[in-house]
């Protein structure tokens, strides 16, 4: 079975002052009607592809969400998740390999497909032919990720270079992964045209995955390991060993693995990257917001109580009182009870310092 593991556990600072550590990222309804989570579990539990979707979600959150987290599911139709509830974060690296050991005591060979709570795709059978491309190289015991193709020197993400297409296949072999590289050689991966950006989304078996961290961080394997084994059982709610679990190092899937994964001949485990072009965002701040939006005529997207007068290429967004604005362009409002922030769309990158500011200042 292909079994969804959705991490969410991010708190998207840039999103301020909407995105809190109260309400994270994932927990909004950013676009559209439902909850990015609950947009990431619904994508795809109708995957038709030629194995079959597991409709028990794995889901890896901090346990002070996990009610809203449940609920948040409940309303779009998953009664049945696990959810395992992390004392503190400790980055994606452990949480894929809790989820990864969740899994096999059900299903010892079950394919996980990990994704990221907080990210948008507007073409689902997109996403599902993307899957359906990697499926037998994850099948096979290869790590799979899904690239897409850059169009700006993105220091936020990681890069992979590509290799050969398989013959017969939509999949190319993953030459080397960089995460997160500094400006300059983002540029140069820009301009040579070989490298994807890495989705974050991720495909391999369990048991690949659980190998290769064994392999290169013992200490996460072992700490996880008892994490779960001395996990205590509450309804839905699996909540780690909160000891174990702390003295887990703390890595992301991209440094521990990935980025080691072609410079290690004893492992001898092939990556491969599915190319997908589905309408990707991660949305990371206001402007990918507006971007992967709806809009009006002209230009403007507007959530609540809004009114617009001579205004294009805005998103307005009203959560507790009437917004005017007249005569904006390329304007963000973002408007709660207790803050109000007013942007240009140029700056919402660097929202992290007046975020930074209030903290330092608070
Ligand atoms: N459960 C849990 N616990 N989830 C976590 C934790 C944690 O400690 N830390 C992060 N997550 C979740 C986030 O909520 C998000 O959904 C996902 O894991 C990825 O974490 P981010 O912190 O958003 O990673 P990133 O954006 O810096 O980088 C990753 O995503 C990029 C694409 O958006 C990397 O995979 C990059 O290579 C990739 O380009
Ligand atoms: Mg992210």
């Amino acid at each position: 079975l292909l079994q969804p593991v959705i991490l969410s556990g991010g708190s998207g600072t840039r999103l301020w002052p909407l995105s809190r550590e109260k309400h994270p990222k994932q927990l909004l309804a950013l676009i559209g009607e439902e909850t990015m989570l609950q947009a990431t579990a619904t994508r795809v539990r109708d995957f038709d592809g030629s194995i079959g979707v597991a409709q028990r979600m794995i889901v890896v959150c901090n346990e002070e969400y996990r009610f809203i987290t449940a609920e948040q599911l409940r309303v779009a139709g998953f009664n049945n998740c696990a959810l395992l509830l992390e004392p503190a974060g400790r980055n994606t690296a452990p949480a894929l390999t809790l989820a990864a050991f969740s899994a096999v005591a059900s299903d010892s060979d079950a394919v996980l497909l990990v994704m990221p709570a907080d990210h948008v795709i507007n073409d689902k059978p997109g996403f599902h032919q993307a899957i359906q491309n990697g499926l037998q190289q994850a099948l096979d015991g290869a790590m799979v990720t899904f690239g897409i193709v850059p169009d700006r020197p993105e220091t936020g993400y990681g890069y992979i270079q590509t290799g050969d297409q398989m013959a017969d296949t939509q999949v190319r072999e993953l030459q080397a992964f960089v995460e997160k590289p500094v400006l300059e050689v983002a540029r140069q991966y820009l301009e040579g045209g070989r490298h994807l950006w890495n989705s974050g989304i991720f495909m391999m078996r369990a048991s690949t995955w659980l190998k290769a961290i064994q392999h290169f961080n013992p200490a996460m394997y072992t700490a996880c390991q008892a994490s779960m084994q001395k996990a205590s059982l509450d309804c839905d709610f699996v909540r780690v060993d909160k000891e174990a679990f702390l003295s887990c190092p703390a890595d992301s899937i991209d440094y521990a693995v990935m980025e080691k994964l072609g410079n290690d001949k004893d492992l001898n485990i092939p990556g491969y990257v599915v190319p997908f072009d589905a309408g990707w965002s991660d949305v990371g701040a206001w402007d990918a917001v507006w971007q992967v939006s709806d809009k009006d005529d002209n230009g403007n997207t507007v959530h609540g109580d809004v009114l617009l007068e001579d205004s294009r290429n805005c998103l307005v967004i009203s959560d507790s009182r009437l917004v005017a604005c007249l005569g904006l362009e390329d304007v963000i409002v973002i408007e709660t009870p207790d803050a109000v922030l007013v942007t240009n769309k140029a700056n919402t990158q660097n929202i992290k310092r007046v975020v930074t500011r209030l903290k330092e200042e608070n």
